[in-house]
């Protein structure tokens, strides 16, 4: 089948990490600068223009679809099975249904990809509006944000859409970018709350007010390089990282909806209700975002480009900077929250547990 795929048109694609460097498809006409803007559908107040640096990526020669890969991606499928049959997350209930709300489904390209934010969704923003048939200018110059462009010529599915389409006879190819659960948290917190995010200020003050109890605050976070600061909530104090897990904590145990950027994949998702072929990860992008391209046969339509978005240093090295200073309580927490998360895709907490218990 899809193995040893032998690649002649050759692209090593780099899909994006965490926060620091994005790595984006951008096609082969791209020149110049790319505005990249407020990475969700609500942010049409607050537009965050970050000019970022474009760099070509130096390709190997040839590449192959390993069968180390193809092996560790079906890993990964049989161990989200396993834990979903554990659970009994297999099978739908009147209040437990597929959520297609996140999907975006590509039918020309046989593509069905659930978006993760905080994990490669800008990148994969990017990619489907090239595949939807924008151009490269029209994205470099439209006034919208990548998202709300591409809801424009992707609707948000049904769970009828989406079911009709995974049984179609031409199997389309479905995805989703998981990341460790805690890092992703720290990720939004950051690129959120920290970053005095204009759109997130009120909810900064709430839990501000609210929390006060657990203490002051912390001084807003300066990106360097990024628009992000003359735009932002002028006040300089916002939300720690202690007062914002318990504010989610707390909306979670009142049963309130989360922000999608926090929200667990297993929410949104719904990995065990929808049939996915790859469960990529932003720790192993490179290599699972080539599978999915490769695989889908769009490699002719996303040219790679690399996108350095430089911010502060990157989320997974500075993530216990922040996590070790919750209580072990608020740890235990965030592993109940993000318990399915944590068990389907695999991903260690002991460091951060370990740190909050010592
Ligand atoms: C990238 O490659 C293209 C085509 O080979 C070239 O014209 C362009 O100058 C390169 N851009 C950068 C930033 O190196
Ligand atoms: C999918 O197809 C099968 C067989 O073709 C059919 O039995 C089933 O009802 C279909 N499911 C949905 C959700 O359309
Ligand atoms: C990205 O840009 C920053 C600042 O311009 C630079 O320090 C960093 O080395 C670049 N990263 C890569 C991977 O090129
Ligand atoms: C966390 O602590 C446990 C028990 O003491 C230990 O086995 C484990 O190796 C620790 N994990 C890390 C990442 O330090």
């Amino acid at each position: 089948m899809r193995l040893r795929l032998k690649l002649r048109s050759l692209f090593l694609l780099a899909v994006l990490s965490s926060c620091v460097i994005i790595y984006s498809f951008v096609g082969v006409h791209f020149r110049g600068h790319l505005k990249l803007s407020g990475d969700d559908h609500k942010s049409r107040r607050f537009v965050a223009k970050i000019t970022a640096s474009v760099e070509n990526v130096t390709l190997p020669h040839s590449w192959t679809v390993t069968q180390e890969l193809v092996d560790r991606l079906t890993a990964r499928r049989n161990h989200v099975q396993k834990v979903c049959k554990k659970y009994g997350l297999d099978k739908p209930t009147k209040t437990y249904q597929p959520n297609a709300w996140e999907f975006l489904i590509n039918a020309k390209y046989g593509l069905v990809w659930c978006n993760v934010f905080k994990a490669a969704s800008s990148t994969w923003f990017y990619n489907f509006n090239l595949l939807a048939g924008f151009t490269e200018q029209e994205l470099l110059h439209a006034k919208e944000t990548p998202i709300q462009l591409a809801r424009k010529r992707y609707a948000r599915p049904t769970v009828e859409d989406l079911q009709q389409i995974m049984n179609s006879t031409r199997q389309p190819l479905s995805f989703l970018i998981a990341r460790h659960p805690l890092q992703r948290l720290v990720s939004g917190y950051r690129d959120k709350i920290l970053s005095g995010n204009r759109y997130y200020s009120k909810l900064a003050r709430n839990i501000l007010r609210q929390y006060r109890d657990l203490g002051k605050g912390t001084e807003k976070d300066k990106p360097p390089g990024s628009a992000l600061i003359e735009r932002s909530n002028p006040r300089a104090i916002v939300p720690s990282f202690p007062q914002f897990v318990q504010y989610l904590l707390d909306e979670s145990t009142k049963g309130r909806r989360l922000d999608e950027h926090w929200t667990p994949i297993s929410d949104f998702c719904t990995p065990c209700l929808v049939k996915f072929d790859v469960f990529a990860k932003v720790e192993t992008m490179e290599e699972d975002g080539n599978y999915i391209i490769f695989s889908a046969g769009i490699h002719d339509v996303i040219k790679p480009k690399r996108i350095n978005r430089s911010r502060n240093e990157p989320t997974d090295t500075v993530a216990d900077k922040f996590l070790c200073q919750l209580s072990p309580k608020q740890m235990d927490g965030l592993l109940k929250l993000y318990k399915y998360d944590i068990e389907l895709f695999e991903y260690d907490v002991s460091k951060y547990v370990n740190c909050t218990r010592s």
